[in-house]
């Protein structure tokens, strides 16, 4: 007998997944796609960075993968990969290593999977889409899984319409049985959350999908494949709130959400002509001036209000200039100012270095300069 026969007489002969229980779980983030929902901002930046309460929205996700004590994390890009990788860095900042993996065009969530195949090896590992928001996070999810076996775990909302959602139809003992996209009569009440849990098998069927209508390999086919290859996929009831961000009211409703638990922290300038009310939270370096702000809201770094009234569920970005405005219930980016405008915003989402102003050149009319599917309502 050859050495190396010997050699593999002693290891046990076992399958390459009986350990792969044991291993920690990794997370993989999804912030690649085309954002068309979210245009033009996702024109020029990902959607992913796009602030809820001024922190992007991506890094609640990390920071909940984190919690939960999954640190190795894979982030999948695209077109903004650049962006993203500058604003998280190498991770340490979350306590996590990243690892940047770019995929070469936005074929589906499956297609994220298949892309992150050698980062994940034979690891059981948590997806998060980037552009999820969910409240309280997925620890009690995470240890769920860890304790479960199961090839798959699904997070699931109980909503009323489901029609423009994926669902899950469920069997006697919980287990999931079906999944159905965008339902025509309404065959199940629990809608699939952007945040799934896998075991290795999911990567023998990812390699066997077919591209769906739309030319997406989905993560719907994927796990309804683990399903019929007779895999038992667990699903995790969510009472928590759950956001998808695809668009702006969906933005705003995160960001309403954040702020509402904030408490109140001044550490910028508040003149004695200013008044601010409830919990409202003034980022170092900003400055109030003959200004009003009636929290919940938040006034980024370097900001400044001079005679602007913010009302509640607004979050100001850093370094914005309000004068002479009122504005409530929105989100503005960094390094816009929005200047006397006598109307108040409401509802809105402005992007970076946005200039809103009233000039007095005549002629009297309105001069614009808006990106590709930009929106304005004029009242
Ligand atoms: P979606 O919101 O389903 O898709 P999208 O980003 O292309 O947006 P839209 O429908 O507005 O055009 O994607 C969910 C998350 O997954 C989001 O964070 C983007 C990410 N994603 C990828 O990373 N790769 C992909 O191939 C796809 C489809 C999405």
């Amino acid at each position: 007998m050859s050495e190396s026969q010997q050699d593999d007489m002693q290891i046990p002969l076992q399958s390459p997944r009986a350990d792969a229980r044991l291993r920690p779980l990794k997370g993989l983030i999804l912030a690649g796609g085309k954002g068309s929902r979210l245009r033009p901002l996702t024109a020029t930046g990902a959607k992913q960075l796009v602030p809820v309460a001024n922190k992007p929205v991506l890094f609640y996700a990390l920071e909940q993968l984190v919690e939960a004590g999954i640190e190795e994390i894979g982030i999948i890009t695209g077109d903004s990969g650049g962006q993203v990788r500058e604003a998280i860095g190498d991770g340490s900042q979350f306590g996590a290593q990243i690892t940047y993996i770019p995929q070469d065009a936005p074929l589906g969530l499956a297609h994220a999977v298949l892309t992150g195949r050698e980062f994940l090896g034979e690891s059981p590992f948590c997806m998060y889409l980037g552009d999820n928001f969910l409240r309280r996070g997925i620890v009690g999810h995470a240890e769920r899984f860890r304790h479960s076996g199961a090839a798959g775990q699904i997070l699931l909302k109980k909503v009323d319409d489901t029609s423009a959602l994926g669902v899950a139809v469920l069997d006697a003992n919980g287990k999931v049985q079906q999944l159905v996209e965008k339902p025509k009569i309404p065959i199940s009440p629990y809608a699939v959350v952007g945040v799934y849990f896998f075991g290795p098998e999911i990567h023998d069927v990812v390699p066997g999908l077919v591209p769906s209508a739309r030319g997406e390999l989905e993560i719907t086919d994927a796990i309804q494949g683990l399903i019929d290859a007779g895999n038992e996929v667990d699903a995790s009831l969510i009472d928590d709130v759950w956001i998808d961000t695809g668009k702006k009211d969906d933005m705003l409703e995160a960001n309403r959400v954040v702020l509402s638990g904030i408490t109140r922290r001044i550490d910028g300038e508040v003149d004695s002509a200013s008044v601010l009310v409830g919990e409202v939270i003034i980022e170092e370096g900003a400055e109030i001036c003959g200004s009003s702000v009636r929290g919940p809201a938040i006034i980024g770094k370097g900001a400044r209000l001079d005679g602007a009234f913010v009302g509640p569920f607004t979050a100001i970005g850093d370094r914005v200039h309000l004068e002479s405005c009122e504005i409530e219930h929105s989100i503005v980016l960094a390094d816009s100012s929005v200047k006397n405008i006598t109307r108040r915003i409401s509802d809105s989402l402005i992007g970076r270095e946005v200039v809103i102003q009233r000039t007095d050149h005549r002629p009297h009319v309105m001069r614009l300069m808006i990106g590709d599917h930009g929106q304005l309502d004029i009242s």
